[in-house]
């Protein structure tokens, strides 16, 4: 496929990098108005301009990585030069159908909320989109099962999604960083704990993602009966560790619906 991204910022380079690792049969052009600091995605294979309609129109998927306030001027400069285009939107709070409405029938809206682990193949990309464009949208699922997951989802849920799978991105990152400093405190150097603390993270992921079971039962697999890892858990939650968690996701959720 060929893969139009526009707002090579975070977000846009991160998918850049993620499909040139992990599906470079994909032909992908980024753009955005100061390429400087992403002309090394060449070396990759990418195309970088400061034209978002540079082969534009061979595009097969083209993706918004912008901020809501950039849309309707990149909207303006593509639209005139687009038609029968899936248009994959990561921009948050933009709904299916205000997008839809922007673009007109002739393309097709599709709604993502990517993480930027999509660097390196691990994002928990949620999709949506409505049922005329199922067909179409398969396109971007495929594109992003490689880069990650790609759940489809509801729309309504989209929000939820932003702060679950974008905004938990930095909250996973929270408690990696927690742990680390209660690392350097026991005893490690700082990379040693952050090693430690990282890869620790992981593991629990890979395990959960493999068996597919509630935590609480991979939990009862190292909580022995008055060991350590029960004392250190429950002085935790005494400490309000799951629901200063819950209040957070809580009130970012509350803080996008505005
Ligand atoms: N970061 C995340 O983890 C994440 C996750 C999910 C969704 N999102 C959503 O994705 C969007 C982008 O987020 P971000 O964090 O990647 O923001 P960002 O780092 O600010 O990236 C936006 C990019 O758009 C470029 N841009 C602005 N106007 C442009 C134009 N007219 N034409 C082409 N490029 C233009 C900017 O570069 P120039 O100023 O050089 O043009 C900038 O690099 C937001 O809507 C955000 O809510 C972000």
């Amino acid at each position: 496929m060929r893969v139009h991204i526009i707002g090579g910022g975070n977000l846009g380079v991160s998918i850049a990098l993620g499909l040139s690792k992990f599906s470079p049969e994909n032909q992908v052009t980024i753009t955005r108005r100061n390429t400087s600091s992403i002309l090394y995605l060449e070396k990759l294979g990418a195309t970088v301009s400061t034209n978002n309609i540079h082969q534009i129109q061979e595009a097969d998927v083209i993706i918004l990585t912008i901020k809501p306030y950039q849309v309707d001027v990149v909207l303006d400069e593509i639209l005139p030069v687009i038609s029968n285009k899936i248009i994959a939107s990561a921009v948050s709070g933009l709904s299916i159908e205000n997008l839809q409405k922007k673009i007109g029938d002739l393309n097709s809206a599709v709604r993502i909320m990517p993480n930027i682990a999509a660097q390196f193949g691990a994002s928990a990309t949620c999709i949506a989109f409505h049922e005329k464009d199922k067909e179409k949208a398969q396109d971007v699922v495929s594109l992003f099962q490689s880069l990650g997951t790609a759940p489809i989802i509801d729309e309504k849920l989209m929000d939820a999604a932003t702060v679950l799978a974008a905004s938990g991105t930095a909250f996973a990152l929270r408690y990696i960083r927690a742990s680390m400093q209660a690392g350097i405190e026991i005893g490690f150097d700082w990379q040693t704990a952050l090693a430690i603390s990282a890869q620790t993270v992981k593991g629990a992921a890979e395990m959960l993602l493999e068996e597919k079971v509630h935590p609480e039962q991979l939990i009862d697999r190292v909580t022995t009966p008055q060991g350590c890892t029960i004392a250190g858990l429950n002085e935790m939650e005494m400490h309000g560790f799951s629901s200063s968690l819950i209040r957070g996701i809580k009130t970012s959720l509350k803080q996008i619906k505005g």
